[in-house]
């Protein structure tokens, strides 16, 4: 009675770690090599994962933030995506279950969820942050333009100055050589 106990807890035992090992090789897994993306406001996200798993996946990618859930895009890998009118345009689906989001907006920055569900029916999560910070540069391009201009103006005018200035010679010159003969003809006149 003892033994035929011990048998049978052997075999759910094995039956265990072949549930165990069919399970581990069933295993989807979702490797992502940034956790977090940065990017500025209209620029591009790009959120690469790298997905592993039995058949072809169905992926589907969300939107997640305190205010708001939304459905971004869905696709079975190889096949055409169903991008989310709202996403139109600016939604770019890659073969290996990546996502690019262009022309970003404040809005953006959230939890981004991707699902992949295989065709037994398990699927698995994995999320992704987007920080969407302001575009700096722009402001700091523009002061560059404005000091570049400033100071061509004052290039400019500096240069007009010191023209101005040889010409001021040039004619104060110019016309004491010219009174010059005359002064010294009425001079000479009354002798
Ligand atoms: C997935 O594909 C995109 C576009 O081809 C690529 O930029 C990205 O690096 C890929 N990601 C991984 C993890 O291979
Ligand atoms: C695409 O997504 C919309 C919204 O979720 C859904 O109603 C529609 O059936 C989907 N189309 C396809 C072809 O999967």
């Amino acid at each position: 009675m003892r033994s035929a106990w011990i048998c049978l807890s052997q075999n759910t035992q094995i039956l265990y770690l072949i549930f165990c090992l069919c399970h581990y090789t069933q295993a989807i897994t979702i490797q992502v090599p940034r956790n977090t993306v940065t990017a500025p406001v209209q620029g591009s996200a790009l959120f690469s994962v790298d997905i592993t798993c039995i058949g072809t996946p169905t992926i589907r990618w969300m939107f997640s933030s305190v205010n708001r859930q939304q459905r971004i895009a869905a696709w079975v890998l190889g096949g055409s995506a169903n991008v989310t009118q709202m996403y139109e345009g600016r939604v770019q689906t890659h073969p290996n279950g990546s996502l690019t989001i262009s022309n970003l907006r404040f809005q953006d920055s959230g939890y981004y969820i991707i699902t992949v569900t295989e065709m037994s029916g398990s699927s698995k999560d994995m999320g992704l942050v987007l920080t969407v910070t302001e575009v700096l540069y722009e402001d700091i391009q523009f002061l560059v333009v404005f000091v570049i201009v400033l100071g061509t103006l004052a290039a400019f005018l500096m240069l007009c100055m010191w023209l101005l200035n040889k010409l001021y010679h040039f004619i104060k010159v110019w016309r004491q050589r010219r009174c010059l003969p005359e002064h010294t003809a009425t001079e000479l006149q009354p002798l």
